[in-house]
Order: C-alpha cells, then structure tokens, then sequence
C-alpha cells in the first residue's frame, strides 16, 4: 500500500512536471506572439527585391501587419465587444494573391491618390502625360504606382512599434516630373491607433497626393456588408462628379443631398439615391491643416468605433461599390459593398482645378501629412 501510494506520488510528481513544461513551452510561445514590439517574416519576392510582412503588436497585444511591398497594411486585429479578435482591415492571404491586382486593397497609394482627368496636366507651362489606367483618367499613381513598388523599410521598436518605408519615385516614373523621395512611417500605440505619417521631398515641381487605400468592414467578417455601419462626416459640401468620376470643379453643400453625413447615418441609407454608391471627395470643415477628427465610424454588430483624424482637406468616401467576389479573405469572397474605405487626401484632379488646394510640391519643401484612424468599444 505504502509503495502504491509511493508510486502514484511519483506519477504525479512526474505528470506535474511534464504539464508544468508543457506550459512553459505554450507560456514562451503565446508572449512571443502577443508581445509588443515588431516581429518579420519572409514573404517572397518580387521585382528581384524581397517582401516582408511585418506584425506591430501594442500592450494589449493587438496587431498591425504591413508589407513592404506596396506599403499594404495587410490586417488589423483587436478584440470585439465579446471579445473576439479579428481584423477591422481586409488583407488577402499572399504575396501571390496581391501580385494579381486587386483594387488597392490596404495600398499606399502615391504619387497621386484617386483620379486625374483625362490623364494629364499642365506645369510651369509645360504638359505631362500619364497613363489611363481608368478609361481616359489616370488614377491612384498610374499603371505602377506606389501600391505596386517594393519600398524600404525600417523597424522602430521603442515605446510605440513603427515601421518606416522609403522610395523614390524616379523623375519622369509614371509621367511624373522630378525625383521624388519618400518616407511612409505608419505606427500603433497602445490605445489602439494605427498612426501614418507622410513625408516627401522633390527636385522638380509635382503634384503629389499620398494616402492609404484601406478597406474597413468593423464587422470584422466580410460576409457581412458594411451598409449598416454608422458614418458621421464633418463635411458640409462635397465635390460632385462627372460619368468617369472625375469632379466637375464644383464645391456643393450636402444639405437635403445623400452625402449628408454631418449627423451620424446608416451608409446605406441613402446608397440607393447616389447612382453607382459613394465613391465622393468630402470637404472637411477643417480652418487648417492641424490633425482633426473628420469622421467617425461605428458597427453595432461588434460594438467597434472607428475615429478618423487628418490634417489633409478632403476624404474619399467609397462604398466598395466595384468589389465583385474576384478576390477573398481566408476563402470568403469580397462582394460588393461588403467594405468601405476612408482615405484621407486632397482633392482629385487637383493639378486641373486651380481653384482646389494645390497639390503642387516644389523642391525645398517638405510633404509632411498625418492621418490617425482610433479603434475602441461603443
Ligand atoms: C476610387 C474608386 C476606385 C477605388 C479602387 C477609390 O479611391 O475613388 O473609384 O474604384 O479607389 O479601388
């Protein structure tokens, strides 16, 4: 009896051991995975020059996953109001799958963000040419823009994780006049705010336009459409637009119109009564270019809420009006309206509406724009 229960001592004594190391062994791997810093991994090549995805992870262990290769932010996961991890931010699952041009899913987009008319524009008394890669009109950077470069990045892993991505754009690239250098830093504090800040210096005078192509769906399920997620706008007019999407150089106020979002509404409201959907430029009541909340965003569903903050002048509303189902996240395809995208920008067609904000930088100067998107529980 003595020596059975000497034994059974021993086995559990030796079982205890064996779950104590097996913890340790799942204790080292989960803070390795929810630690906060910045981790890397390969995730192939393109154009001879290698892609990373990077994962930023705050305190609370929620994440941001960017790649290099077109400065794509890839997923952004925290947790719902049951507490449900999943990401707000629509990524495909490969290299691969971005390789076959989607529509800017997560994209920096440059040199020119949203659309020229008829693909040119005049400078310093000169006409440059770009290509029509949307019908007649050049749009988001042409045929190889900034969404569709390898860019050069750097990790920050101090007290916020950054990643910082350079490029330059070749003078005369995509028909764009002067050398242009730039440097993207997007960053994730630990009150969940995923923080991107622009920075561009030229040789020669070129409009420049720089914004982040990110499709939300707060659900974080894309079997779910984002027409009853809840938008508020702080914009009294809008720019409206012509058959192609191009702005008519009218600035026109909201009122009693569809893209009346100064008071929180359903996007799907009034979808119906804009033909095609939201694909609008809205100009923010904003005084100056300091960093202001412009929109605010909310899914009952998850209990998400989304804040929007910039120092740029205008914000592209656009209801994922052309996603048809070609492309999936994790085998759920991306139907129509099942994301929306706030890009944050000045207004299209700029370089050809000489009573818009310019877009034009000249060298000696410093692009330098800011835009935060927040993330909390309602
Ligand atoms: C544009 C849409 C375009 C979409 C591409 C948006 O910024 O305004 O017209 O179809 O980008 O994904």
């Amino acid at each position: 009896m003595k020596q059975l229960a000497c034994n059974f001592l021993f086995v559990n004594i030796i079982l205890l051991i064996v779950s104590c190391s097996n913890n340790n062994h799942a204790a080292t791997n989960s803070p390795a995975i929810n630690k906060k810093g910045i981790t890397k991994i390969n995730w192939g090549n393109t154009d001879g020059k290698d892609v990373f995805l990077y994962t930023l992870t705050n305190a609370k262990g929620d994440e941001l996953k960017i790649s290099n290769y077109g400065g794509t932010i890839n997923a952004w996961s925290m947790p719902d109001r049951k507490g449900n991890k999943s990401s707000v931010i629509i990524g495909l699952d490969s290299l691969k799958n971005y390789l076959q041009n989607p529509p800017y899913f997560g994209a920096l987009i440059g040199r020119y963000g949203n659309r020229i008319g008829g693909a040119k524009f005049s400078l310093d008394g000169k006409e440059y040419h770009l290509a029509a890669n949307n019908g007649k009109n050049s749009l988001h950077g042409g045929l190889k823009g900034f969404d569709k470069v390898v860019w050069d990045a750097s990790i920050i892993n101090d007290s916020t994780p950054a990643l910082i991505l350079n490029y330059t754009s070749k003078d005369g690239e995509e028909g764009y006049p002067g050398n242009l250098k730039v440097a993207v830093k997007y960053s994730l504090s630990d009150d969940d705010e995923l923080i991107i800040e622009y920075n561009a210096e030229t040789d020669k005078a070129t409009p420049v336009n720089l914004t982040n192509h990110s499709y939300f769906n707060l659900t974080g399920d894309v079997g779910n459409t984002i027409l009853d997620h809840i938008l508020m706008i702080k914009a009294s007019f809008y720019t409206p637009v012509d058959s192609t999407l191009i702005p008519t150089g009218e600035i026109k106020s909201v009122t009693g119109t569809p893209f009346d979002f100064t008071k929180p509404k359903r996007t799907g409201s009034d979808i119906n009564n804009v033909k095609g959907g939201y694909d609008h430029n809205f100009v923010l009541n904003k005084k100056d270019s300091s960093l202001q909340i412009v929109a605010t965003l909310s899914d009952s569903l998850s209990g998400r809420k989304m804040e929007v903050f910039t120092t740029e002048p205008g914000l592209q509303f656009y209801t994922g009006n052309f996603l048809d189902g070609k492309f999936g996240v994790t085998g759920k395809p991306l139907k129509f309206r099942t994301a929306l995208c706030l890009e944050t920008q000045h207004f299209p067609d700029s370089p050809n509406k000489p009573k818009f904000p310019s877009t034009i930088l000249k060298p000696g100067e410093k692009y330098h724009t800011v835009t935060k998107y927040k993330i909390s529980l309602l």
